[in-house]
């Protein structure tokens, strides 16, 4: 009788440790975790958040101009103040290093340094703020990233041709030699341009329908771009050859890299998929791969050039020695995304020149999304993964940056539609970097905190922080995302549920 409960015990007892093991087993199989080769940090703007704008000798930037003299801005709000980070870089540090952040991609603004864009005239006072802003950052714990130019160049180099003009590569090497020469002791990891596309295309239309509609698009965005794409080059030779056996830094650009989905499943529409990446996204990175621009664009650009009567193409063709100085001058490719289209062929677009007519697609957004931000976020996140995969296996697998990612909505502190998509969108780069073999070394969100949105004012909400822009002391208060990233940071594993 004692010998036969034992043995019920026993088996009772082995079932329970075999119940238990099975849990866990199960618990483990359900949950993923980073490993620290992937980095994790937030991104802002010089422009989107320091405000004083002409305070300590700075010059005039394009957009302090913008903003106070002409209405590109939908709401006429202004970056003079913005979140006052000028004067508050120790508060923003605090607030990156108390979620855990180890990264803060922040840019320069050029006219801080250069007031009027030239080096014959260095503003010291600009110089000495951004050394202590980098000595704070290491001190803390968090590695500096840094964006060259973010949009705001000297208003000075615009009225001589912007990035229309071919001097401009000039100018942009100079001012990369003098930032190299006082930070690059201390900074390793470089981005020279951020979006080329949204300069050169989305602000180029802006200016066309709000400032000046004699701005000549189908011509400017390409020449723009070019020059950008010189100007990166340029800046990546340089440093290889001045400063790279000292300085041991890494360089990359950062791209727009939305996704897009064919309206149907029709090949017309396939087609336009393929395009409407060649002309966003493959437009930059194919040169920086392979040293020239992607075969179709090159096509399709010369052939309705010819038929609009111009004599060459509206595209610009590199030099053989500006290909070879193009091809591989990264490190790493930056990658900016945020959200998933669908795209329609459109033979019917107009003949006159234009970008949006050389690319003969449309683009648009599936206006369910407006009421089912789960469905949204779903197409986004798995957009994400898509586009990464086409990276891979179109240029190379390069190293990768998500140099930001993030999520408008109206605001609030309970942003549990921000949480969920970058729970999702973490759960697409794990599997990218450990499934898909894609060589992810850091994942910064955009934004810290909510910042000047450019052309849309202070509507836009992408911030963890949130900030009260009616109080002089632009106070900051957390997020439900800042509260999950910082949970997220102490064991960088998610469950998967
Ligand atoms: C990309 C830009 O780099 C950044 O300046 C902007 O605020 C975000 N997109 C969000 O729109």
């Amino acid at each position: 009788m004692f010998c036969y409960q034992f043995l019920n015990l026993k088996i009772f007892v082995i079932m329970i440790a075999i119940f238990v093991i099975a849990i866990l087993g199960g618990v483990r199989c359900a949950s993923i975790t980073f490993n620290n080769s992937t980095s994790f940090g937030v991104a802002t703007s010089a422009y989107q958040i320091e405000g004083a704008w002409n305070e300590n000798g700075k010059g005039e930037s394009i957009w302090d101009y913008y903003t106070h003299n002409t209405r590109l801005i939908t709401d006429n709000s202004t970056g003079d103040v913005a979140c006052d980070s000028y004067h508050q870089y120790k508060v923003d540090i605090d607030l990156i290093k108390s979620m855990g952040l180890k990264q803060y991609r922040f840019s320069i603004a050029w006219t801080r340094i250069l007031p009027t864009g030239q080096i014959d005239n260095i503003n010291q006072k600009g110089l000495d703020h951004y050394s202590n802003f980098i000595d704070a950052l290491i001190a803390n714990g968090i590695e500096p990233v840094v964006t060259m130019y973010h949009w705001d160049h000297p208003r000075s180099l615009d009225i001589l041709g912007g990035w229309n003009h071919p001097k401009m590569v000039t100018y942009m090497r100079d001012y990369a030699d003098t930032l190299f020469f006082h930070y690059g002791d201390r900074v390793k990891t470089w981005i020279t341009i951020n979006e080329p596309h949204s300069v050169c295309v989305v602000l180029a239309q802006y200016l066309a329908a709000r400032v000046d509609s004699t701005f000549p698009l189908g011509t400017s965005e390409y020449m723009c771009a070019h020059h950008m794409l010189l100007a990166h080059s340029e800046i990546w030779g340089l440093y290889q050859r001045k400063y790279k056996r000292t300085q041991r830094g890494k360089i990359g650009i950062a791209l727009s890299v939305q996704s897009y989905f064919p309206a149907t499943d029709s090949l017309e529409d396939k087609l336009a998929v393929e395009r409407v990446y060649e002309y966003t996204f493959g437009w930059f990175i194919n040169p920086l791969v392979f040293g020239d621009y992607p075969t179709g664009m090159k096509k399709g650009i010369q052939s309705r050039s010819l038929q609009q009567g111009f004599q060459e193409s509206r595209l610009p063709k590199f030099s053989k020695l500006q290909q070879i100085t193009l091809r591989q001058s990264f490190d790493f490719i930056g990658v900016n995304n945020y959200i998933s289209f669908y795209v329609r062929a459109d033979r019917t677009l107009s003949q006159n020149p234009s970008f949006t007519n050389d690319r003969q697609a449309t683009v648009f957004e599936d206006p369910e999304w407006n009421t089912n931000y789960e469905k949204k976020i779903k197409i986004y996140t798995t957009g994400l993964g898509n586009i990464l995969r086409h990276i891979r296996d179109n240029y190379k697998n390069p190293v990768l940056f998500i140099s930001e990612q993030g999520y408008n909505n109206q605001g609030g502190l309970n942003d549990t539609d921000r949480v969920l998509y970058i729970k999702s969108a973490l759960k697409v780069v794990w599997n990218a970097i450990n499934v898909d073999g894609i060589r992810i070394k850091s994942y910064l969100i955009w934004s810290l905190m909510d910042v000047f949105e450019w052309v849309s004012g202070y509507a836009p909400k992408l911030g963890l922080y949130s900030v009260n822009f009616t109080d002089p002391k632009r106070t900051r208060t957390p997020k439900e995302s800042a509260k999950f990233i910082t949970e997220f940071l102490k064991t960088k594993t998610l469950t998967l549920s």
